[in-house]
């Protein structure tokens, strides 16, 4: 993979919607498109006949489910991005002048809203080339990809719409890049999952150059708790749309308005996990799946989990993954941490 084409200046850019200019500067590649049925059945059905029922993550994030995580974003209880985009505020302009980056990576981009204050960090540096977010929203790659050629006159975007599982081979290789992994994601893989994705990130990263980790920190589990059960509900929402998806992609009838949004603490894993509970019985029939699961009445389905770090658990993981952490940020609230980690 290269840098992003240049096609004909005149054809008109299907990327800003028929208008000239910085479509010439945006490339998406899509690898999820290549991705089998059978493969998505393969995976639902092996989480759905686990012992709890689970449901891979990925799955939230259809276009009605990317919006609402933005919503989440906005809430007030849900501390995490706001202390996270404060803490990035604080610390850009070193994490920029120590990596040299020319070119920023970032994994499960989603709407780019905090990649701005990188962004601008790097501009100011005049070193801003390259941006390239991966997602499995191709809706969200496309619009930040959008936004972004548009605010900065001198970037060139390559997106990439794929599963960071199974596509990181897909991201471009030029030189001097830090790739950014924020939003405590990583706290949503299971610890071991976690250690063999950062493996294969570093796998395709060079000796040397840096990964910027975001890692919600633990604290007080009531703050915690309000963070994942949002007054409004839009947690609430964001969780049970999952059953919707899988209700399209499968043809299969979960009963969505049955079940109840649980965010409970778990202190032995310190993680959130994100529940849903049905409260009545029922047998839910999965076509596709060839499958029919019988959920008893206060059976419950894993959504989610958002595994929370301290500086030594965020500095085994990333050694254990081929990482040497270099700084370890918490800023003046120390709500969130950011691990500046080099590939050794
Ligand atoms: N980085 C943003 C978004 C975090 S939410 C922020 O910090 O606010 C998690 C993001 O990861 C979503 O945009 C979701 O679409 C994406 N995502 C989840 N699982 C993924 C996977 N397996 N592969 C690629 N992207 C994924
Ligand atoms: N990465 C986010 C986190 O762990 C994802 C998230 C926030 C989430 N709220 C959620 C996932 C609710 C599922 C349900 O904080």
């Amino acid at each position: 993979m290269d840098r992003p084409e240049a096609p004909d200046p005149e054809a008109p850019d299907p990327a800003s919607g028929g208008r000239r200019g910085g479509g010439r500067r945006i490339r998406v590649d899509h690898p999820l498109e290549a991705v089998d049925r059978r493969h998505v059945f393969a995976e639902l059905r092996a989480g759905l006949t686990e012992t709890p029922c689970r449901i891979p993550s990925k799955y939230f994030y259809d276009d009605l489910g990317s919006d609402l995580f933005e919503r989440i974003t906005e809430q007030p209880e849900y501390y995490p991005t706001r202390a996270e985009a404060a803490l990035l505020r604080e610390i850009a302009d070193d994490v920029v002048s120590r990596t040299g980056a020319r070119e920023l990576v970032e994994i499960g981009s989603g709407a780019a809203t905090k990649t701005r204050i990188l962004l601008d960090a790097m501009e100011r540096a005049g070193q801003l080339h390259l941006y390239v977010p991966m997602d499995v929203s191709e809706g969200t790659v496309r619009r930040a990809a959008r936004e972004l050629v548009e605010r900065y006159p001198t970037l060139s975007v390559h997106g990439v719409v794929g599963d960071f599982m199974a596509h990181l081979g897909q991201i471009p290789d030029p030189d001097e890049r830090l790739v950014i992994f924020l939003g405590g994601t990583i706290g949503n893989l299971e610890p071991a999952t976690a250690r063999s994705f950062l493996r294969s990130l570093g796998s395709q990263m060079h000796a040397g150059e840096h990964l910027l980790l975001g890692v919600d920190r633990i604290k007080d589990p009531a703050v915690l708790e309000a963070a994942y059960n949002d007054a409004a509900g839009v947690t609430a929402a964001f969780n049970l749309n999952v059953l919707t998806v899988v209700n399209r992609l499968t043809g299969s009838d979960f009963d969505v308005a049955s079940f109840r949004h649980r965010a409970p603490w778990n202190a032995e894993k310190h993680r959130i996990e994100m529940w849903l509970v049905a409260e009545t019985a029922q047998r839910v029939r999965l076509p596709a799946l060839e499958l029919e699961l019988d959920v008893a009445a206060g059976e419950a389905i894993l959504t989610e989990i958002s595994t929370k770090y301290d500086r030594v658990l965020a500095a085994s993981l990333l050694d254990d993954s081929g990482f040497g952490m270099e700084r370890w940020y918490t800023g003046s609230e120390g709500l969130f941490g950011l691990c500046l980690a080099v590939r050794r």
